[in-house]
């Protein structure tokens, strides 16, 4: 029996992956969701289609950060959804029925992401929209808060970290393949600005759910993760 037929046999459950940026969460969601024929959810990548909205609709102030009212007044005329792309089975997220997952991976929209999502209704409304999703069973979401406030009840919880020089050398080969060459002390520094914020903003910043296991994924190749969270779902009560 190939890995896949055998979990297709268990109950199906609920998979929140939480930690820092650049700890591989996202790669090992989308491993898990092949193998267990899940839907993997980013939302991260919701947060972002946020920013990028307010950068189409011109929400921004003049130093270039979103003007709080304004995205609050249109958030109701937002619409942010979820498709799959036919060709990869990959999901990916959309303003209005359009794609924008080609829009959403620069540094601006990064900035207006982590602005964004300190904000209060913001978050209100894309969590209202992450827990539909998570309502039918078979879901693997990642972020920051998904173990904590979106499926406080999911059967697994994952807790991901590494060594942080570690994420900074995988950070620094991830801009090396976008053509951008920076030094290793200048994305270090940029990463311990993005985890300070994660940890210390006021609105559902990331902790590790009491009940989350931790994957520290410093000396883990892919494979030994995809192990290891495979090995958790089968040792879930109603799959022993
Ligand atoms: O994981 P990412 O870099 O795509 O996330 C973009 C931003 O959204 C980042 O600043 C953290 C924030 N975020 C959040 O507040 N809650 C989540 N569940 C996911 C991401």
């Amino acid at each position: 029996m190939s890995p896949e037929q055998e979990f297709d046999s268990y109950p199906r459950i609920n998979i929140a992956i939480d930690g820092f940026s650049s700890c591989g969460k996202s790669t090992l969601a989308k491993s898990l969701a092949k193998t267990l024929h899940y839907r993997y959810l980013d939302t991260g990548a919701m947060y972002r289609a946020v920013g990028y909205f307010a950068i189409q609709h011109g929400l921004l102030d003049e130093e270039g950060l979103p003007n709080r009212s304004l995205l609050i007044q249109s958030l109701p005329s937002m619409q942010v959804g979820f498709s799959i792309d036919p060709a990869t089975g990959a999901s990916q997220v959309s303003l209005s029925g359009e794609v924008v997952e080609g829009n959403i991976r620069n540094l601006q929209v990064a900035t207006l992401a982590s602005k964004v999502s300190q904000i209060r209704e913001v978050r209100d409304y894309v969590q209202v929209l992450q827990k539909q999703m998570a309502k039918e069973k078979g879901v693997v979401m990642d972020g920051r808060d998904i173990g904590t406030v979106v499926m406080p009840q999911a059967e697994l919880k994952i807790f991901m970290t590494a060594d942080p020089s570690v994420r900074a050398q995988r950070r620094q080969i991830e801009l090396q393949l976008q053509g951008k060459e920076l030094p290793i002390e200048l994305v270090l520094e940029q990463q311990m600005a993005r985890d300070f914020e994660d940890e210390n903003r006021t609105e559902d910043p990331l902790r590790k759910a009491q009940d989350a296991v931790v994957l520290d994924n410093t000396f883990l190749s892919m494979e030994e993760q995809l192990t290891m969270a495979l090995n958790w779902v089968k040792a879930l009560p109603s799959n022993s």
